[in-house]
């Protein structure tokens, strides 16, 4: 059976349409357009939620054009329509809802709202054919979770964070660092040249045997080690800065590879036959945190595998590809859907 999903999503801060197809011999990303909104949010130091919606509402349409031109496919020989219908920024959420809603009423295709986070959490099954159960450690700019992933709709979480997601936690090391944004890459490349062990930043949690975790601690700590280090004139000397973001990369990494451990212990009692450990959100781009966590899973015999970046940070074939299995049960929404902010997997 060959089929093929046209996916939408705009839960952030990117626009995104995709077109992926599935055959017996396998899934394929047809196309994937990618509208990133990271200019119009730079002046504000993170994502305005009014800005995101507009901006949404603007591009999706464009988006869906783009993607199905690339891909050489007609809307109407797609299969189904799948949205991201939670959770995120409702304003922008709901711009992908309605424009779904429009081209399935339009085309009587069957509507498919997913779960932004099941997007996530499946890519490594459309990038790299890995089986069920896995261990998914989600770190991107508004999540942070371990998940065992047992089935296409079967999510088990495991922990998480308490409070600020990891990629949130570097934007605002950034911003007190007064380097540029998004502030994850910025950090690791001024941490490159940095002392990681002159300022004693916290590793919060880590008395605790699970796996949760907490970041605002380290940010607060963080401002206070600034504060400290700052001169007569309130400016930092670029070694600070350095010292100052090598400090905080290695508490998150250390604390990211700590509770990886624990939840790696939950996750092989299961005795799964191949086991594997995934990662996905934009923090996985972050070499010492890969690093750190390859050599953890090299020790006890996982897998380690994190899909290409494109994938792992926000795009629409994830959510069409999360869409194949609902479509092939005959699970589909009707025009009841709706745009969900919160939406726990
Ligand atoms: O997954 P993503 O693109 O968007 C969502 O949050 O859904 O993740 C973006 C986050 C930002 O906070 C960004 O600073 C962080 O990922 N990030 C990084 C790196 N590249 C992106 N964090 C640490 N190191 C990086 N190299
Ligand atoms: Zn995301």
């Amino acid at each position: 059976m060959i089929r093929t999903i046209l996916g939408i999503e705009s839960s952030c801060d990117d626009t995104a349409a995709a077109v992926v197809r599935q055959t017996p011999d396998g899934t394929t990303i047809l196309s994937s357009v990618v509208h990133g909104q990271g200019a119009l949010h730079a002046a504000f130091g993170g994502v305005v939620p009014e800005i995101a919606a507009r901006a949404h509402a603007e591009k999706v349409d464009v988006c869906v054009e783009q993607a199905l031109l690339q891909a050489h496919v007609a809307l109407r020989d797609c299969d189904a329509i799948a949205v991201t219908a939670g959770p995120g920024l409702i304003g922008g959420v709901l711009s992908g809802v309605m424009c779904a809603k429009g081209l399935a009423a339009a085309t009587g295709l069957p509507l498919i709202g997913v779960n932004h986070l099941a997007g996530h959490a499946l890519t490594p099954v459309l990038t790299d054919g890995v089986a069920f159960p896995y261990l998914m450690l989600l770190v991107s700019g508004g999540h942070c979770q371990f998940l065992i992933v047992h089935d296409a709709d079967r999510f088990q979480r495991i922990g998480g964070t308490i409070d600020d997601a990891p990629g949130e936690a570097f934007d605002k090391t950034a911003r007190l660092l007064g380097l540029p944004q998004p502030g994850g890459p910025a950090v690791e490349q001024a941490a490159a040249h940095g002392d990681p062990k002159r300022f004693a930043l916290p590793r919060p949690l880590l008395d605790r045997a699970d796996c949760d975790m907490s970041f605002s601690g380290l940010k607060t700590a963080l401002l206070r080690a600034r504060d400290g280090a700052m001169g007569p004139d309130q400016t930092l000397t670029q070694a600070d800065q350095a010292d100052l973001a090598a400090g905080f990369q290695a508490a998150m990494t250390d604390v990211l590879r700590i509770k990886t451990a624990r939840a790696l212990d939950l996750y092989l009692a299961l005795d799964p036959a191949a086991p594997v450990l995934a990662v996905a959100g934009g923090v996985a781009a972050n070499a010492p945190i890969r690093t750190a966590l390859a050599g953890l899973c090299e020790e006890r015999g996982v897998r380690f595998t994190a899909p290409p970046l494109a994938l792992c940070t926000d795009n629409a074939a994830m959510i069409a590809h999360a869409a194949f299995h609902r479509l092939a049960r005959g699970d589909v929404d009707d025009m009841t859907l709706s745009a969900r902010p919160r939406w726990p997997l």
